[in-house]
Protein backbone atom coordinates (compact mmCIF):
# COMPACT_ATOMS: atom_id res chain seq x y z
CA UNK A 1 0.00 0.00 0.00
CA UNK A 2 3.03 2.24 0.49
CA UNK A 3 3.37 2.93 -3.48
CA UNK A 4 0.94 2.44 -6.38
CA UNK A 5 3.73 0.86 -8.82
CA UNK A 6 4.54 -1.66 -5.75
CA UNK A 7 0.68 -3.18 -7.08
CA UNK A 8 2.70 -3.99 -10.30
CA UNK A 9 5.50 -5.71 -8.82
CA UNK A 10 6.62 -7.52 -6.05
CA UNK A 11 8.27 -5.88 -3.39
CA UNK A 12 11.72 -7.97 -4.70
CA UNK A 13 12.86 -9.63 -7.27
CA UNK A 14 15.66 -11.38 -8.43
CA UNK A 15 19.06 -9.60 -9.36
CA UNK A 16 18.83 -11.33 -13.06
CA UNK A 17 16.00 -10.16 -13.91
CA UNK A 18 16.62 -6.53 -14.21
CA UNK A 19 19.40 -7.64 -16.93
CA UNK A 20 18.50 -5.42 -19.75
CA UNK A 21 18.94 -7.72 -22.41
CA UNK A 22 16.03 -9.98 -21.05
CA UNK A 23 13.30 -7.89 -21.61
CA UNK A 24 14.96 -4.56 -23.32
CA UNK A 25 11.93 -3.41 -21.19
CA UNK A 26 9.74 -3.94 -23.84
CA UNK A 27 6.41 -4.69 -22.51
CA UNK A 28 7.11 -1.49 -20.05
CA UNK A 29 7.64 0.63 -23.01
CA UNK A 30 4.46 -0.62 -24.50
CA UNK A 31 1.96 -0.03 -21.48
CA UNK A 32 3.44 3.96 -21.28
CA UNK A 33 2.88 4.04 -24.91
CA UNK A 34 -0.91 3.45 -24.37
CA UNK A 35 -0.87 5.81 -21.66
CA UNK A 36 0.48 8.67 -23.90
CA UNK A 37 -2.03 7.15 -26.75
CA UNK A 38 -4.73 8.00 -24.42
CA UNK A 39 -3.95 11.32 -23.12
CA UNK A 40 -2.60 13.08 -26.69
CA UNK A 41 -6.09 11.18 -27.95
CA UNK A 42 -8.31 13.06 -24.84
CA UNK A 43 -6.83 16.36 -25.77
CA UNK A 44 -7.26 16.10 -30.05
CA UNK A 45 -10.97 14.44 -29.08
CA UNK A 46 -11.41 18.47 -27.61
CA UNK A 47 -11.51 19.75 -31.45
CA UNK A 48 -11.92 16.52 -33.53
CA UNK A 49 -15.40 16.11 -34.90
CA UNK A 50 -16.50 12.97 -36.36
CA UNK A 51 -18.32 13.60 -39.67
CA UNK A 52 -16.90 13.46 -43.30
CA UNK A 53 -18.02 16.69 -43.51
CA UNK A 54 -16.32 18.15 -40.66
CA UNK A 55 -13.32 16.05 -39.85
CA UNK A 56 -10.89 16.95 -42.66
CA UNK A 57 -11.38 20.67 -41.42
CA UNK A 58 -10.99 20.01 -37.81
CA UNK A 59 -7.66 18.40 -38.34
CA UNK A 60 -6.96 21.74 -40.68
CA UNK A 61 -7.98 23.33 -37.60
CA UNK A 62 -6.09 21.84 -35.04
CA UNK A 63 -3.07 21.47 -37.10
CA UNK A 64 -2.73 25.47 -37.77
CA UNK A 65 -4.88 27.15 -34.99
CA UNK A 66 -4.71 25.19 -32.07
CA UNK A 67 -1.60 25.96 -29.52
CA UNK A 68 0.86 22.85 -30.13
CA UNK A 69 -2.18 21.29 -32.13
CA UNK A 70 0.09 20.08 -34.79
CA UNK A 71 2.89 18.96 -32.03
CA UNK A 72 0.12 16.75 -29.55
CA UNK A 73 -1.54 14.99 -33.43
CA UNK A 74 1.79 14.31 -34.29
CA UNK A 75 2.91 12.69 -30.80
CA UNK A 76 -0.68 10.30 -31.34
CA UNK A 77 0.29 9.63 -34.69
CA UNK A 78 4.12 8.27 -33.60
CA UNK A 79 3.04 7.11 -30.73
CA UNK A 80 0.56 4.67 -32.51
CA UNK A 81 3.42 3.90 -34.71
CA UNK A 82 5.75 3.02 -32.10
CA UNK A 83 3.39 0.97 -30.35
CA UNK A 84 3.17 -1.17 -32.73
CA UNK A 85 6.26 -1.74 -33.69
CA UNK A 86 6.97 -2.00 -29.85
CA UNK A 87 4.80 -4.82 -29.38
CA UNK A 88 5.84 -6.76 -32.07
CA UNK A 89 9.32 -7.08 -30.85
CA UNK A 90 8.32 -7.67 -27.78
CA UNK A 91 6.48 -10.14 -29.20
CA UNK A 92 9.21 -11.79 -30.35
CA UNK A 93 11.37 -11.39 -27.44
CA UNK A 94 8.72 -13.32 -25.25
CA UNK A 95 9.05 -16.28 -28.22
CA UNK A 96 12.82 -16.23 -28.52
CA UNK A 97 13.32 -16.63 -24.55
CA UNK A 98 10.51 -19.50 -24.79
CA UNK A 99 8.20 -17.59 -22.45
CA UNK A 100 4.72 -18.70 -24.35
CA UNK A 101 4.51 -21.56 -21.69
CA UNK A 102 3.08 -23.59 -19.06
CA UNK A 103 1.88 -20.75 -16.66
CA UNK A 104 2.57 -18.54 -19.09
CA UNK A 105 0.69 -19.96 -21.81
CA UNK A 106 -2.32 -17.50 -21.50
CA UNK A 107 -0.52 -14.92 -21.20
CA UNK A 108 0.66 -15.43 -24.59
CA UNK A 109 -3.08 -15.82 -25.81
CA UNK A 110 -4.21 -12.93 -24.17
CA UNK A 111 -0.75 -11.17 -25.59
CA UNK A 112 -2.23 -11.94 -29.39
CA UNK A 113 -5.34 -10.45 -28.39
CA UNK A 114 -3.15 -7.28 -27.33
CA UNK A 115 -1.53 -7.36 -30.89
CA UNK A 116 -4.64 -7.40 -32.60
CA UNK A 117 -5.96 -5.05 -30.68
CA UNK A 118 -3.17 -2.46 -31.26
CA UNK A 119 -3.69 -3.24 -34.87
CA UNK A 120 -7.11 -2.43 -34.95
CA UNK A 121 -6.81 0.66 -32.78
CA UNK A 122 -4.42 1.71 -35.33
CA UNK A 123 -6.51 1.17 -38.27
CA UNK A 124 -9.95 2.72 -37.22
CA UNK A 125 -7.76 5.33 -36.25
CA UNK A 126 -6.35 5.58 -39.69
CA UNK A 127 -9.83 7.14 -40.99
CA UNK A 128 -10.33 9.61 -38.70
CA UNK A 129 -8.39 12.52 -40.73
CA UNK A 130 -11.20 11.83 -43.70
CA UNK A 131 -8.03 12.82 -46.62
CA UNK A 132 -7.23 11.03 -49.44
CA UNK A 133 -4.80 8.85 -47.40
CA UNK A 134 -7.20 7.60 -45.32
CA UNK A 135 -10.26 7.39 -47.44
CA UNK A 136 -8.34 4.96 -49.95
CA UNK A 137 -6.03 3.18 -47.52
CA UNK A 138 -9.03 1.64 -45.80
CA UNK A 139 -10.99 1.28 -48.45
CA UNK A 140 -8.62 -1.22 -50.35
CA UNK A 141 -8.10 -2.99 -46.41
CA UNK A 142 -11.94 -3.70 -45.85
CA UNK A 143 -11.83 -4.59 -49.93
CA UNK A 144 -9.59 -7.40 -48.35
CA UNK A 145 -12.25 -8.53 -46.03
CA UNK A 146 -14.54 -9.08 -48.92
CA UNK A 147 -12.53 -11.78 -50.44
CA UNK A 148 -13.52 -13.81 -47.52
CA UNK A 149 -15.38 -16.85 -49.09
CA UNK A 150 -18.69 -16.96 -48.47
CA UNK A 151 -19.70 -14.19 -46.02
CA UNK A 152 -16.55 -11.84 -47.05
CA UNK A 153 -18.81 -9.73 -49.27
CA UNK A 154 -21.85 -8.93 -46.41
CA UNK A 155 -18.98 -8.90 -43.64
CA UNK A 156 -17.27 -5.40 -45.43
CA UNK A 157 -20.36 -4.37 -46.31
CA UNK A 158 -21.65 -4.52 -42.30
CA UNK A 159 -18.10 -3.24 -41.04
CA UNK A 160 -18.62 -0.12 -43.50
CA UNK A 161 -22.11 0.05 -43.29
CA UNK A 162 -22.79 0.13 -46.71
CA UNK A 163 -21.16 -0.05 -50.45
CA UNK A 164 -18.60 2.25 -49.99
CA UNK A 165 -17.24 4.55 -46.89
CA UNK A 166 -19.40 6.59 -45.70
CA UNK A 167 -20.61 9.04 -42.58
CA UNK A 168 -21.81 5.67 -40.81
CA UNK A 169 -18.45 4.19 -41.21
CA UNK A 170 -16.83 7.24 -39.92
CA UNK A 171 -18.92 7.05 -36.65
CA UNK A 172 -18.69 3.54 -36.27
CA UNK A 173 -14.74 3.86 -36.15
CA UNK A 174 -14.42 6.55 -34.14
CA UNK A 175 -16.68 4.60 -31.92
CA UNK A 176 -14.31 1.95 -31.49
CA UNK A 177 -11.00 4.21 -31.70
CA UNK A 178 -12.44 6.26 -29.05
CA UNK A 179 -14.36 4.08 -26.87
CA UNK A 180 -14.61 0.39 -27.24
CA UNK A 181 -10.32 -0.67 -28.04
CA UNK A 182 -8.44 1.43 -25.38
CA UNK A 183 -11.58 0.31 -22.88
CA UNK A 184 -10.45 -3.51 -24.04
CA UNK A 185 -6.91 -3.19 -24.16
CA UNK A 186 -6.43 -1.16 -20.94
CA UNK A 187 -8.40 -4.11 -19.08
CA UNK A 188 -6.29 -6.70 -21.14
CA UNK A 189 -3.36 -4.78 -20.28
CA UNK A 190 -3.99 -5.26 -16.54
CA UNK A 191 -4.91 -8.94 -16.72
CA UNK A 192 -1.73 -9.26 -18.68
CA UNK A 193 0.11 -7.52 -15.88
CA UNK A 194 -0.92 -9.89 -13.14
CA UNK A 195 -0.38 -13.28 -15.26
CA UNK A 196 2.82 -11.92 -15.46
CA UNK A 197 3.14 -11.58 -11.39
CA UNK A 198 0.81 -14.94 -10.96
CA UNK A 199 3.69 -16.67 -13.65
CA UNK A 200 6.05 -15.75 -10.84
CA UNK A 201 7.97 -12.85 -13.14
CA UNK A 202 10.05 -13.29 -16.09
CA UNK A 203 11.25 -16.53 -17.39
CA UNK A 204 14.76 -16.24 -16.16
CA UNK A 205 17.58 -19.06 -17.45
CA UNK A 206 17.90 -21.90 -14.50
CA UNK A 207 21.43 -20.37 -13.91
CA UNK A 208 20.02 -17.14 -13.18
CA UNK A 209 17.05 -18.08 -11.37
CA UNK A 210 18.54 -18.64 -8.32
CA UNK A 211 20.16 -15.13 -7.82
CA UNK A 212 20.02 -12.68 -5.09
CA UNK A 213 16.59 -11.40 -4.58
CA UNK A 214 16.58 -6.96 -4.73
CA UNK A 215 14.15 -4.76 -3.32
CA UNK A 216 12.16 -3.18 -6.04
CA UNK A 217 12.68 -0.02 -5.25
CA UNK A 218 14.77 1.68 -6.29
CA UNK A 219 16.14 -1.01 -8.20
CA UNK A 220 13.83 -1.84 -10.65
CA UNK A 221 11.89 1.28 -10.52
CA UNK A 222 14.88 3.38 -11.07
CA UNK A 223 15.82 1.64 -14.46
CA UNK A 224 11.95 1.33 -15.69
CA UNK A 225 12.32 5.40 -15.04
CA UNK A 226 15.20 5.60 -17.39
CA UNK A 227 13.98 3.61 -20.00
CA UNK A 228 10.68 5.82 -20.21
CA UNK A 229 12.62 9.00 -20.09
CA UNK A 230 14.53 7.65 -23.40
CA UNK A 231 11.55 6.83 -24.63
CA UNK A 232 9.61 9.81 -24.02
CA UNK A 233 12.45 12.20 -25.71
CA UNK A 234 12.92 9.62 -28.40
CA UNK A 235 8.73 10.24 -29.22
CA UNK A 236 9.08 14.24 -28.75
CA UNK A 237 12.11 13.99 -31.05
CA UNK A 238 10.23 12.14 -33.42
CA UNK A 239 7.15 14.24 -33.47
CA UNK A 240 8.96 17.34 -33.61
CA UNK A 241 10.74 16.38 -36.62
CA UNK A 242 8.28 14.17 -38.71
CA UNK A 243 4.63 15.32 -38.98
CA UNK A 244 1.69 13.19 -39.06
CA UNK A 245 0.80 12.72 -42.64
CA UNK A 246 -1.93 14.75 -44.11
CA UNK A 247 -3.06 14.94 -47.57
CA UNK A 248 -6.25 16.34 -49.70
CA UNK A 249 -9.86 16.49 -48.48
CA UNK A 250 -11.10 12.25 -48.98
CA UNK A 251 -12.50 12.63 -52.93
CA UNK A 252 -14.17 9.13 -53.63
CA UNK A 253 -14.37 9.98 -57.56
CA UNK A 254 -10.57 9.98 -57.35
CA UNK A 255 -8.49 7.36 -56.07
CA UNK A 256 -4.97 7.48 -55.19
CA UNK A 257 -2.68 5.39 -57.53
CA UNK A 258 -0.92 3.73 -55.78
CA UNK A 259 -3.58 3.19 -53.40
CA UNK A 260 -1.94 0.75 -50.44
CA UNK A 261 -3.38 -0.52 -47.52
CA UNK A 262 -1.98 1.02 -43.73
CA UNK A 263 1.64 -0.58 -43.87
CA UNK A 264 0.89 -3.37 -40.98
CA UNK A 265 -1.25 -4.82 -43.94
CA UNK A 266 1.35 -3.77 -46.63
CA UNK A 267 2.08 -7.86 -46.06
CA UNK A 268 -1.23 -9.28 -46.93
CA UNK A 269 -1.75 -6.59 -49.70
CA UNK A 270 1.71 -7.90 -51.02
CA UNK A 271 0.23 -11.57 -50.89
CA UNK A 272 -2.95 -11.05 -53.02
CA UNK A 273 -0.25 -9.96 -55.64
CA UNK A 274 0.88 -13.28 -55.73
CA UNK A 275 -2.00 -15.45 -54.57
CA UNK A 276 -5.34 -16.08 -55.36
CA UNK A 277 -7.50 -13.66 -52.55
CA UNK A 278 -8.92 -17.20 -51.11
CA UNK A 279 -5.55 -17.53 -49.95
CA UNK A 280 -4.09 -14.36 -50.00
CA UNK A 281 -6.40 -12.97 -47.37
CA UNK A 282 -7.85 -16.48 -45.45
CA UNK A 283 -6.01 -19.41 -45.68
CA UNK A 284 -2.44 -18.25 -45.28
CA UNK A 285 -3.74 -15.62 -42.47
CA UNK A 286 -6.15 -17.90 -40.71
CA UNK A 287 -3.16 -20.79 -40.90
CA UNK A 288 -0.38 -18.85 -39.46
CA UNK A 289 -3.20 -16.68 -36.73
CA UNK A 290 -3.68 -20.60 -35.67
CA UNK A 291 0.04 -21.60 -35.87
CA UNK A 292 1.20 -19.13 -33.52
CA UNK A 293 -2.03 -19.36 -30.99
CA UNK A 294 -1.36 -23.28 -31.01
CA UNK A 295 2.69 -22.62 -30.21
CA UNK A 296 1.81 -23.27 -26.73
CA UNK A 297 0.56 -26.31 -26.82
CA UNK A 298 2.16 -28.50 -28.84
CA UNK A 299 3.06 -31.32 -26.77
CA UNK A 300 7.24 -30.53 -25.87
CA UNK A 301 9.78 -33.14 -24.59
CA UNK A 302 11.41 -30.74 -21.85
CA UNK A 303 10.16 -27.39 -20.06
CA UNK A 304 11.44 -24.00 -20.93
CA UNK A 305 15.07 -23.40 -20.15
CA UNK A 306 14.69 -19.13 -20.69
CA UNK A 307 17.58 -18.71 -23.32
CA UNK A 308 17.49 -16.96 -25.94
CA UNK A 309 16.98 -19.28 -29.01
CA UNK A 310 16.73 -22.28 -26.62
CA UNK A 311 20.27 -23.00 -27.40
CA UNK A 312 23.75 -22.93 -29.80
CA UNK A 313 21.90 -25.51 -32.66
CA UNK A 314 18.32 -23.60 -32.28
CA UNK A 315 20.08 -20.37 -32.99
CA UNK A 316 22.14 -22.01 -35.80
CA UNK A 317 19.27 -23.62 -37.32
CA UNK A 318 17.18 -20.17 -37.02
CA UNK A 319 19.79 -18.52 -38.47
CA UNK A 320 19.87 -20.35 -41.85
CA UNK A 321 15.88 -20.90 -41.62
CA UNK A 322 16.00 -16.78 -41.92
CA UNK A 323 17.95 -17.47 -44.73
CA UNK A 324 16.34 -19.27 -46.43
CA UNK A 325 13.16 -17.92 -45.99
CA UNK A 326 14.57 -14.40 -47.40
CA UNK A 327 15.80 -16.27 -50.75
CA UNK A 328 12.18 -18.16 -50.94
CA UNK A 329 10.15 -14.77 -50.53
CA UNK A 330 12.38 -12.84 -52.40
CA UNK A 331 12.57 -14.82 -54.93
CA UNK A 332 9.12 -15.45 -55.09
CA UNK A 333 8.34 -11.46 -55.75
CA UNK A 334 10.59 -11.54 -58.05
CA UNK A 335 9.97 -14.60 -60.25
CA UNK A 336 5.83 -14.02 -60.01
CA UNK A 337 6.97 -10.24 -61.02
CA UNK A 338 9.07 -10.91 -63.95
CA UNK A 339 9.13 -14.60 -65.26
CA UNK A 340 6.45 -16.40 -64.41
CA UNK A 341 2.58 -15.05 -63.79
CA UNK A 342 0.70 -18.54 -63.33
CA UNK A 343 -2.98 -17.26 -63.82
CA UNK A 344 -1.81 -15.57 -67.65
CA UNK A 345 0.11 -19.17 -68.27
CA UNK A 346 -2.51 -21.18 -67.25
CA UNK A 347 -5.30 -19.74 -69.29
CA UNK A 348 -8.51 -21.34 -68.82
CA UNK A 349 -7.46 -22.85 -65.71
CA UNK A 350 -10.12 -21.74 -62.77
CA UNK A 351 -7.68 -18.47 -60.78
CA UNK A 352 -7.87 -20.55 -57.62
CA UNK A 353 -5.98 -23.42 -58.60
CA UNK A 354 -3.46 -21.31 -60.94
CA UNK A 355 -2.63 -18.50 -58.52
CA UNK A 356 -3.83 -20.18 -55.47
CA UNK A 357 -3.32 -24.08 -55.52
CA UNK A 358 -0.25 -24.58 -57.41
CA UNK A 359 1.92 -21.64 -55.90
CA UNK A 360 0.68 -23.01 -52.45
CA UNK A 361 1.82 -26.38 -53.29
CA UNK A 362 5.13 -25.04 -54.62
CA UNK A 363 5.72 -23.24 -51.56
CA UNK A 364 5.32 -25.98 -48.97
CA UNK A 365 7.32 -28.20 -51.08
CA UNK A 366 10.28 -25.91 -50.87
CA UNK A 367 9.57 -26.02 -47.18
CA UNK A 368 9.08 -29.93 -46.97
CA UNK A 369 11.99 -30.10 -48.74
CA UNK A 370 14.38 -27.61 -46.87
CA UNK A 371 12.93 -29.54 -43.62
CA UNK A 372 13.87 -33.25 -45.30
CA UNK A 373 16.89 -32.54 -47.05
CA UNK A 374 18.67 -29.75 -44.94
CA UNK A 375 16.78 -29.06 -41.46
CA UNK A 376 16.65 -32.39 -40.52
CA UNK A 377 20.53 -32.86 -40.23
CA UNK A 378 20.50 -30.81 -37.47
CA UNK A 379 18.45 -33.65 -35.07
CA UNK A 380 16.35 -30.37 -33.36
CA UNK A 381 13.93 -30.89 -30.27
CA UNK A 382 9.82 -30.44 -31.03
CA UNK A 383 11.06 -26.63 -29.44
CA UNK A 384 13.43 -25.91 -31.90
CA UNK A 385 11.31 -27.03 -34.80
CA UNK A 386 8.96 -24.72 -33.73
CA UNK A 387 11.03 -21.73 -33.58
CA UNK A 388 12.56 -22.64 -37.18
CA UNK A 389 8.76 -22.52 -38.17
CA UNK A 390 8.08 -19.26 -36.38
CA UNK A 391 11.37 -17.99 -37.95
CA UNK A 392 10.23 -18.85 -41.73
CA UNK A 393 6.96 -16.79 -41.52
CA UNK A 394 8.17 -13.77 -39.21
CA UNK A 395 11.17 -13.17 -41.44
CA UNK A 396 8.79 -13.91 -44.96
CA UNK A 397 6.15 -11.67 -42.93
CA UNK A 398 8.63 -8.74 -42.75
CA UNK A 399 9.59 -9.00 -46.16
CA UNK A 400 6.83 -8.75 -47.18
CA UNK A 401 5.61 -5.77 -45.64
CA UNK A 402 8.63 -3.85 -46.44
CA UNK A 403 8.18 -4.69 -49.95
CA UNK A 404 4.66 -3.46 -50.04
CA UNK A 405 5.34 -0.83 -47.70
CA UNK A 406 8.74 0.46 -49.90
CA UNK A 407 9.21 -1.08 -52.98
CA UNK A 408 5.56 -0.79 -54.93
CA UNK A 409 5.00 2.17 -57.03
CA UNK A 410 2.16 3.19 -59.32
CA UNK A 411 0.02 0.46 -60.27
CA UNK A 412 1.35 -1.64 -57.70
CA UNK A 413 4.80 -2.66 -60.23
CA UNK A 414 7.16 -3.66 -58.44
CA UNK A 415 10.08 -0.01 -58.12
CA UNK A 416 12.41 1.32 -55.86
CA UNK A 417 11.68 3.56 -53.10
CA UNK A 418 13.06 6.98 -54.24
CA UNK A 419 10.90 6.49 -57.68
CA UNK A 420 7.36 5.62 -55.40
C1 LIG B 1 -0.13 -3.71 -25.22
C2 LIG B 1 0.76 -4.62 -25.41
C3 LIG B 1 1.56 -5.28 -24.32
C4 LIG B 1 1.96 -4.81 -23.10
C5 LIG B 1 1.70 -3.44 -22.51
C6 LIG B 1 2.71 -5.86 -22.46
C7 LIG B 1 3.34 -5.76 -21.24
C8 LIG B 1 4.14 -6.73 -20.69
C9 LIG B 1 5.05 -6.55 -19.57
C10 LIG B 1 5.31 -5.23 -18.82
C11 LIG B 1 5.65 -7.75 -19.32
C12 LIG B 1 6.76 -8.02 -18.27
C13 LIG B 1 8.11 -8.26 -18.92
C14 LIG B 1 8.52 -7.37 -20.06
O1 LIG B 1 8.56 -6.14 -19.90
O2 LIG B 1 8.85 -7.92 -21.13
C15 LIG B 1 5.10 -8.71 -20.25
C16 LIG B 1 5.40 -10.05 -20.28
C17 LIG B 1 4.84 -10.97 -21.15
N1 LIG B 1 4.13 -10.66 -22.30
FE1 LIG B 1 3.43 -8.83 -22.78
N2 LIG B 1 2.70 -6.97 -23.27
C18 LIG B 1 2.03 -6.66 -24.43
C19 LIG B 1 1.85 -7.47 -25.54
C20 LIG B 1 2.22 -8.81 -25.59
C21 LIG B 1 2.19 -9.63 -26.77
C22 LIG B 1 1.83 -9.14 -28.15
C23 LIG B 1 2.58 -10.90 -26.38
C24 LIG B 1 2.72 -12.14 -27.20
C25 LIG B 1 1.84 -12.65 -27.98
C26 LIG B 1 2.84 -10.86 -24.95
C27 LIG B 1 3.17 -11.94 -24.17
C28 LIG B 1 3.79 -11.85 -22.94
C29 LIG B 1 4.25 -12.96 -22.13
C30 LIG B 1 4.04 -14.45 -22.44
C31 LIG B 1 4.92 -12.41 -21.03
C32 LIG B 1 5.66 -13.16 -19.94
C33 LIG B 1 7.11 -13.15 -20.37
C34 LIG B 1 8.09 -13.75 -19.42
O3 LIG B 1 7.66 -14.32 -18.43
O4 LIG B 1 9.32 -13.67 -19.71
N3 LIG B 1 2.65 -9.57 -24.51
N4 LIG B 1 4.20 -8.07 -21.08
Amino acid sequence: MRNIFLHLHPSNISESSLRFNRTFGLGGMAALLIVIQMITGILLRFYYIPSPAEAYNSIIFIKNQVLFGQFIRNIHYWSGVFLLLIAFLHFLRVFFTGAYRDSRSVNWIFGLILLLLIVFANFTGYLLPWDQLAYWAITVSTNIIGYLPVIGESLRDSIIGGKELNAGTLQTFFAFHTALFPFLLIAIVFYHFWRVRKAGGVLLPETQGKSKMVPVMPNLIFREFIVGLVLIASLLIFAALFNAPLLDKANPSYSMNPTKAPWYFAGVQELLIHFHPFFAAFIIPLSVMLFLAWIPFFKYNEPPNGHWFISGKGMESSKHTAVFSTVVTLAGILFNAYVLNFEMVMHGVPALISNGVIPLLILLLLMGSYYQFYLKGFRLSKAELVQAAFVFIMVAFILLSLTGIFFRGKDMELTFPWNV
